[in-house]
């Protein structure tokens, strides 16, 4: 069966991450969070104190990007890959509303996009992948086979979220969230270097109505096709 390349974007909390741990699991290709590895440097930025509420050194954290070490862990017992910073686990730490608050700005910074972009090409060289990202349709696997573009509205994800970290125990409300939701989205479309935009050759799915496996079976049936074609 022919190997693939599986570029999935859309705007944060549409579930591409659900989506392409199932994908990748059902096909047993390797799957990379690209979220994850902006959210690690985000929290370099906040341990090392570059990045805070109203301030942010963007000269010093870009001068420490060589020391600044990512790599994904599978966990066989999560069923996914865990992110590193430095050798050390930080997937929860990734996963609080501060990182989610911060992540944009960093996001932003060309030199932090570069280098993420250089490393995620790398893991995807051998194809068999589905990445999960902002600019993987357009910026890092232009040429990819498949590419989808996900979508719902604001509050359907920000619902989503809040239910999430609630699940966790993280003390946040609704209204912080879908915030946190808006201010995202704006900056993810709007920043100068690869912002959110819809590949010319994207499949658009708006899933706020559709269910997990409803989406899984469609975007099944659009791999079989692009594999069989
Ligand atoms: O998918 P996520 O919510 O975990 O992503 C976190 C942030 O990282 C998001 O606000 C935008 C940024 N991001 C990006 O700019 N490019 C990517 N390929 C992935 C994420």
């Amino acid at each position: 069966m022919k190997n693939i390349t599986i570029a999935i974007d859309g705007f944060s909390s549409t579930g591409k991450s659900t989506l392409a741990k199932q994908l990748a699991k059902h096909l047993g290709y390797i799957y990379v969070d690209t979220g994850a590895m902006y959210r690690a440097v985000t929290f370099f930025a906040m341990e090392n104190g570059y990045i805070s509420k109203d301030f942010f050194d963007k000269e010093t954290l870009i001068n420490s990007l060589p020391s600044i070490k990512l790599h994904f862990e599978f966990n066989t017992d999560l069923g996914f890959a865990e992110m590193f910073l430095n050798d050390i686990n930080i997937e929860k730490e990734i996963r609080t509303i501060e990182v989610s608050s911060f992540v944009s700005k960093v996001a932003e910074v060309s030199q932090v996009r570069a280098k993420l972009v250089e490393q995620q090409q790398e893991m995807g060289k051998n194809k068999a992948i589905v990445m999960d990202g902002r600019d993987i349709g357009t910026v890092v696997f232009p040429d990819a086979e498949l590419k989808i573009f996900m979508t719902a509205s604001a509050e359907t994800r920000a619902q989503r979220r809040f239910d999430e970290l609630q699940a966790k125990g993280d003390n946040v409300s609704y209204e912080e969230v879908l915030k946190n939701v808006q201010e995202r989205d704006y900056i993810d479309t709007h920043r100068d270097d690869s912002p959110l935009v819809i590949a010319d050759d994207a499949i658009e799915i708006d899933n706020s109505y559709l269910s997990r496996e409803e989406q899984f079976q469609a975007v099944l049936d659009l791999v079989d096709e692009v594999i069989n074609s």
